[in-house]
């Protein structure tokens, strides 16, 4: 949705206002992000951390459940929860005390421990996959599926929708603007020839994805089951049985990404819709905030994989290696603290709670929306919520394009974290742990009509 001039004007003025007041109530955040200047490439630890709307992050004391506190003393409700990686809360008690107890045992090893079996089991019953790898990262993850994939089809392409994210993962680094194949959300240009080794379609294009893959060079086609990292752009009904239907006829591998869609229920989107992805890859939360990711395997595609790397091997030591994972990756205490995140955290009863107040807060948020006749809407999946200044949920990158208002988002995250709110700084997606109180949710949807009323006086909506 286009705005005036005057509007934007407007906006960037309440933004600036809301940054001083940011900067005004943070003093010793700002001044070790001055400092942060002096070592850091991008001024902190990741590059990432500079996205927040005040100017500059806060600085993180302490970090517990849904609550987080700065070292300016200001207490926060925390809905962004590591964008995804804290959807256990910070520091549950179960993973707490498995990473203790593993910690005094050993950590790394290059050898497995008694609790992979357990993970492995719950692994198979939860997502219904019979063979998993783990990783330290979803990008990893996600590198691994895609090398995998090109193994055995001997392809070279992978083929995203528009609008997506998947970590660090060069094929992935591609979007359609004006029907135009483009390198995503300002990423700069390395080299790397992405025609050569991406195909992107827009989300919902059957006809797009169908010709994409009629070509026969994609090795697979990387996808979430409902876009979460451009807004949220749910799948038309029938997407998914077509999109199944099309790669197993033109023979690309079907990897699903669950890394943020695992708030969906245990079992993630795909459980709970009944998808069959080929590979599942899902990270983030997965060891409770301890870095770790998995990908899991369809009996037929690791038939496949075996085929080229044999299982068994005599001369094992001689054996080709995948050219995937890593040192660490699958280490005891990733391990030790997937296994209390499965069995403890991540429970049936857990997921109903906080899928609970994600409705809650969905709803509240629809209220307000409709109370002030605005045009805009709330997606939820599951723990996730998300609301987007559009009048109806977006079928394609090119719909969130066309109407996001991404200077509003900027002043709506401002007003948030000066309200003791935080949500992740890349859009206005709010997660639930199993901490998250009702409390916290009506305590959005005070600062929410606050900021509504805002926009009002300063007739901007
Ligand atoms: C869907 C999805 N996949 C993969 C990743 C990458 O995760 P990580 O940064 O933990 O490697 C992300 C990160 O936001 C994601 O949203």
């Amino acid at each position: 949705m286009t705005m005036t001039k005057a509007e934007d004007q407007t906006i960037d003025a309440l933004l600036d206002a809301e940054q001083a007041r940011f900067l005004n109530d943070h003093p010793r955040s700002a001044a070790a992000w001055q400092k942060g200047q002096q070592h850091y490439l991008f001024g902190g630890p990741s590059h990432w951390m500079r996205r927040w709307a005040g100017g500059f992050p806060i600085y993180v004391e302490s970090a517990q459940g849904a609550r987080l506190q700065d070292i300016d003393g200001r207490a926060y409700v925390d809905f962004c929860l590591g964008d995804t990686g804290a959807m256990c809360g910070h520091t549950p008690a179960p993973v707490l005390r498995a990473a203790h107890m593993q910690l005094a045992r050993g950590t790394t090893m290059m050898l497995p421990t008694e609790d992979s079996l357990w993970v492995g089991e719950e692994l198979t019953r939860r997502f219904g996959l019979p063979y998993w790898t783990l990783t330290t990262s979803a990008t990893d993850a996600n590198r691994g599926a895609i090398r995998i994939a090109r193994m055995i089809t001997g392809r070279r392409k992978v083929l995203v929708f528009s609008g997506c994210y998947h970590g660090g993962v060069e094929e992935a680094h591609v979007e359609l603007r004006d029907g135009k194949v483009g390198l995503r959300n300002m990423i700069h240009p390395n080299g790397v020839d992405h025609g050569a080794v991406s195909k992107v379609v827009e989300f919902n294009d059957l006809e797009a994805l169908e010709k994409g893959l009629a070509e026969g060079d994609v090795a697979c086609v990387l996808m979430e089951p409902i876009m979460t990292n451009f807004g949220m752009i749910p799948p038309l009904e029938g997407f998914h049985a077509a999109v199944r239907d099309m790669t197993r006829r033109t023979g690309s591998v079907l990897v699903i990404d669950e890394t943020h869609t695992l708030s969906s229920g245990p079992g993630g989107y795909t459980a709970l819709h009944g998808l069959e992805p080929d590979i599942l890859v899902a990270g983030k939360a997965i060891a409770g905030g301890i870095p770790a990711a998995l990908f899991g395997l369809t009996r037929e595609i690791a038939e496949r994989v075996w085929k080229l790397v044999p299982r068994v091997n005599p001369r094992i030591r001689q054996s080709a290696h995948l050219g995937i994972g890593g040192t660490l990756a699958g280490n005891a205490l990733t391990v030790a603290t997937m296994r209390a995140v499965l069995s403890e955290v991540l429970t049936p009863a857990n997921y109903e709670i906080m899928i609970g107040l994600a409705s809650r807060l969905a709803e509240d948020a629809r209220v307000i929306i409709s109370a002030h006749q605005l045009p805009w809407h709330v997606t939820q999946v599951g723990a996730r919520a998300e609301i987007m200044f559009m009048p109806s949920p977006p079928k394609s990158g090119a719909d969130v394009i066309a109407g996001r208002r991404a200077n509003l988002e900027t002043l709506l995250h401002a007003f948030y974290i000066n309200e003791g709110i935080l949500v992740t700084p890349f859009h206005t997606m709010f997660l639930m742990c199993p901490a998250t109180e009702a409390a916290d949710v009506a305590r959005h949807a005070d600062v929410f009509e606050r900021f509504v009323k805002l926009l009002r006086k300063a007739s901007v909506v």
